[in-house]
């Protein structure tokens, strides 16, 4: 099944491992391969809705986004994209395609074939996973952005590539971080993500492209990380359900910004449906929280009291050291409106509503509640 309309429907274009919807496309004559298309394509014409197309969408945000953009924009306006085997909810969700970002040739086929309007690109390796394979972070960080970009350019896509709190460094003021300030990360993930920034509003200055970024802290979120190194403040819930032991592999002060997937979520959508000419900048920091794993543990002690947490900082702390403990998103609040939802209090109990449901008997969850 999940070959279906995985790995060969856009690599080979069988007709029978297209989604019913997209077949009849393909008898249409294509859309005009290079500059500003006329037609936005059948469906788009009637109700002027985008179709998105989103990169490396099964990790940790992609899903997320995808069901977020389907209720905006339709079902099957929104494409999940990724290079690995979908599971069976993904697919039966909406569109799904292999799509690798290092093979330019087959990204433009799927953005021509399918009218794509707007690109997001997730596909990346995060932090401490790009420190272990700098090679292949590089490649997939670098050349796939290049692709993209260069996808985008020909044929006038709106291009959203997130950027991280690791596109700072040690030189960077850390509490808080402005929009605007030095940038020297010291690690390949961030500096990839430097590098990004500066393409996409270089792209954006030279070609007009609609290139838009926002700058994440770390995202909290149910899933399973995907080695960052914010990935304790996902992990410490789960611990603190199951085994009430958690081994932080950061410092107990260690202050980094934070925030709730479904804050960081919405607020990306919204980013990408701003009018262009609210958008004084390009790239924007988003925040929402700021903490230090001791002042979590204590909050999720309010939930489990007997919860402990253990330090045994590794290599990951340095990385910690160099980024910012807090952020300034006062330009994204001032220029389109953004505003976070979450706390941290709320964060906590979100999370742990969510994850007692996984873990504990429901009367658990009823007792948590009252
Ligand atoms: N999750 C966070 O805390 C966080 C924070 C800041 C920024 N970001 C950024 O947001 C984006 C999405 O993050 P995420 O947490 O979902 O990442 P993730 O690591 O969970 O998922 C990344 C996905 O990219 C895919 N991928 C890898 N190589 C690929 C290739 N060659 N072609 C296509 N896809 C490929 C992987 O299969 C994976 O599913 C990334 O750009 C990341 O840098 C994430």
């Amino acid at each position: 099944m999940a070959s279906k309309l995985g790995v060969s429907a856009c690599r080979f274009y069988s007709r029978a491992a297209v989604p019913p919807r997209f077949r009849q496309q393909l008898t249409r004559q294509p859309a005009a391969v290079s500059g500003r298309r006329e037609s936005h394509g059948l469906y788009n014409e009637m109700d002027h809705r985008p179709r998105v197309l989103i990169t490396g969408s099964l990790g940790q945000l992609g899903g997320g986004l995808a069901r977020i953009l389907r209720d905006r924009f339709g079902r099957d306006n929104v494409i999940m994209s990724d290079i690995i085997q979908a599971p069976k909810e993904v697919l039966q969700a909406g569109p799904y395609l292999y799509a690798d970002v290092l093979d330019q040739r087959s990204l433009k086929e799927i953005c021509v074939n399918y009218e794509i309007d707007w690109l997001v690109h997730f596909g990346a390796l995060l932090s401490a996973v790009g420190e272990a394979n700098v090679p292949l972070a590089m490649e997939v960080n670098i050349e796939g952005l290049h692709n993209v970009l260069e996808v985008s350019r020909r044929f006038n896509l709106k291009l959203f590539v997130p950027s991280t709190i690791g596109a700072f460094g040690p030189d960077s003021p850390r509490n808080p971080t402005p929009d605007l300030t030095i940038q020297r990360p010291r690690t390949i993930y961030g500096v990839s993500k430097v590098h990004g920034e500066l393409m996409g509003e270089y792209y954006h200055h030279k070609f007009g492209m609609d290139f838009r970024c926002l700058r994440y802290p770390g995202v909290i979120s149910t899933d399973q990380p995907g080695g960052g190194t914010t990935d304790y403040a996902l992990k410490i819930f789960h611990d603190a359900l199951t085994t009430k032991v958690h081994h932080c592999y950061l410092a107990p002060d260690t202050r980094l910004p934070m925030m709730y997937i479904d804050d960081l979520l919405s607020a990306t959508a919204d980013f990408l449906e701003a009018p262009e000419d609210q958008l004084k900048m390009r790239t924007y920091n988003i925040g929402a929280v700021d903490f230090t794993p001791e002042e979590l543990a204590q909050e999720i002690r309010k939930f489990v009291p007997d919860f402990e947490i253990i330090y045994n900082p590794d290599h990951r702390q340095a990385i910690a050291d160099s980024w910012p403990q807090k952020f300034d998103f006062s330009n994204a609040s001032n220029d389109w409106g953004y505003r976070p939802l979450y706390d941290m209090r709320g964060m906590c109990e979100v999370m742990m509503e969510a994850l007692m449901q996984v873990y504990k008997p429901k009367h658990k969850v009823a007792e948590l509640k009252e």
